[in-house]
């Protein structure tokens, strides 16, 4: 429901997040990334790491990241999710969509020209979740990760609006289109 959806965030502030950040993000990854990859995406772009804290937006530790740059490539300014998990108990509620809507936002106003990431082949949930927020299957790479599994690299264009995936909308707008 519409009303579970959460709408308070905060960026990263400090390196006393990282430890919970990093807790949240490990369990689901496909493979290890040392302290200095958390650190790379996070100091250099705390702007586009989002957090969902349980309880106060203060001090809450997280149920939900997401970990974002924004840089250079082949003449665009290329934005790329690098990390996105939601807390196993907080799942199939909007959250993970949140976060991408989120952190899609701060880089469209960003000047971002596309969006891209990476997710394992058989990724179901992370595909829908992407695919439904308007980004398209760019590539297939192959065995891409450390455990040899294959990858899709996942394309925003930016300039394409976001979809709107509140059910609730569809709901008001059979109404209204019976309305009139
Ligand atoms: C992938 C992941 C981030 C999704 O997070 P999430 O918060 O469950 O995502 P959402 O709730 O936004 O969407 C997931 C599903 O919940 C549904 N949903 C959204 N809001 C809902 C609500 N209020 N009530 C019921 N279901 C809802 C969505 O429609 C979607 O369903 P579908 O996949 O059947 O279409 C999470 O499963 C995760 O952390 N996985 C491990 C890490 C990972 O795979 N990261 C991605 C790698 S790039």
């Amino acid at each position: 429901m519409a009303s579970d959806r959460p709408v308070a965030y905060t960026v990263y502030r400090d390196e006393r997040q990282l430890p919970a950040i990093i807790a949240l993000l490990e369990a689901d990854l496909s493979e290890p990334y040392s302290i200095y990859t958390y650190r790379y995406f996070i100091h250099g772009w705390p702007s586009l790491c989002f957090l969902i804290p349980q309880g106060s937006v203060d001090r809450g530790r997280p149920i939900g990241v997401i970990v974002c740059k924004l840089d250079e490539h082949r003449g665009a300014l290329r934005g790329y999710i690098g990390m996105l998990a939601v807390a196993p108990a907080c799942r199939k509620r909007g959250i993970g969509s949140q976060l991408v809507r989120w952190a899609v936002d701060a880089m469209r106003d960003q000047r971002a020209d596309e969006i891209v990431l990476e997710t394992e082949a058989h990724n179901e949930k992370a595909l829908r979740l992407y695919e439904q927020l308007g980004f398209v299957r760019d590539k297939r790479l192959y065995r891409y990760y450390l455990n040899g599994v294959d990858a899709f690299r996942l394309k925003l264009w930016t300039g394409i609006r976001l979809p709107t995936i509140d059910p609730q909308d569809g709901v008001e707008a059979e109404a209204n289109k019976t309305a009139r």
